[in-house]
């Protein structure tokens, strides 16, 4: 355990992640969207949210072969927050920009460095298998979480796309950060 109150664990350090840390990150995804993507996504949408809905893109994702990783933190064995990362698939991207795809903090958890040391992971990750540049994609109207980014070396970029859904829509826009060997 860190001075800080949670630790940090890479999936490569655990062994037996599958099933029971897919259930953990999808309950955590679950709670910290149902707060942070309020106002943004339709109540009934995030009501309706359910932790098993997520198991099998959870079980494919720490079943991927690195440059594909992901960290958990931990609260005395209780997973608070995750990160994932993997090579970009946006259509646009160069094969050596990786990607952030997924960052949270159950909101109870929030704000005591977490998020930024998770995020740090993610990035020394990409930039020790090469990638020059990393991307991500962040809610257009959720400025507290653009600050966040902002804060943590990434640079919004002219890029925006939209997520479509039946009887809503969120706006995104991508970040960037370059990854050089210096930073
Ligand atoms: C954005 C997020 C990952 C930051 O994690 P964190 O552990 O709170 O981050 P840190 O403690 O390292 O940094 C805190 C900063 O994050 C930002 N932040 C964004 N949302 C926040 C929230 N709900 N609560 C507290 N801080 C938040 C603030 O800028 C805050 O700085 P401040 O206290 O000076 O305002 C986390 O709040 C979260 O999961 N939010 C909801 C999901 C999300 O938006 N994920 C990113 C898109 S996939």
């Amino acid at each position: 355990m860190s001075p800080k109150g949670w630790e940090l664990i890479d999936q490569a350090s655990r062994d037996g992640w599958h099933p029971a840390i897919s259930e953990h990150i999808a309950d955590v995804y679950v709670r910290t969207s149902r707060v942070a993507e309020r106002g943004y996504v339709p109540d009934g949408e995030l009501d309706a949210m359910r932790p098993g809905d997520y198991l099998e893109s959870w079980h494919r994702r720490l079943g991927s072969p690195e440059p594909h990783a992901t960290w958990v933190a931990e609260v005395n064995g209780e997973v608070v927050g995750f990160c994932y990362v993997e090579p970009s698939l946006d259509d646009d991207a160069a094969a050596a920009t990786g990607h952030v795809d997924m960052l949270f903090v159950l909101p109870e958890r929030a704000g005591r460095g977490i998020g930024a040391r998770l995020l740090a992971e993610g990035v020394t990750h990409l930039r020790t298998f090469g990638f020059s540049e990393a991307t991500l994609w962040a809610l257009a109207r959720n400025h507290r979480t653009r600050r966040f980014y902002e804060r943590e070396g990434w640079t919004a970029a002219d890029a925006r796309k939209r997520y479509d859904h039946e009887g809503y829509a969120v706006d995104l826009i991508r970040y960037v950060r370059p990854l050089s060997a210096q930073d």
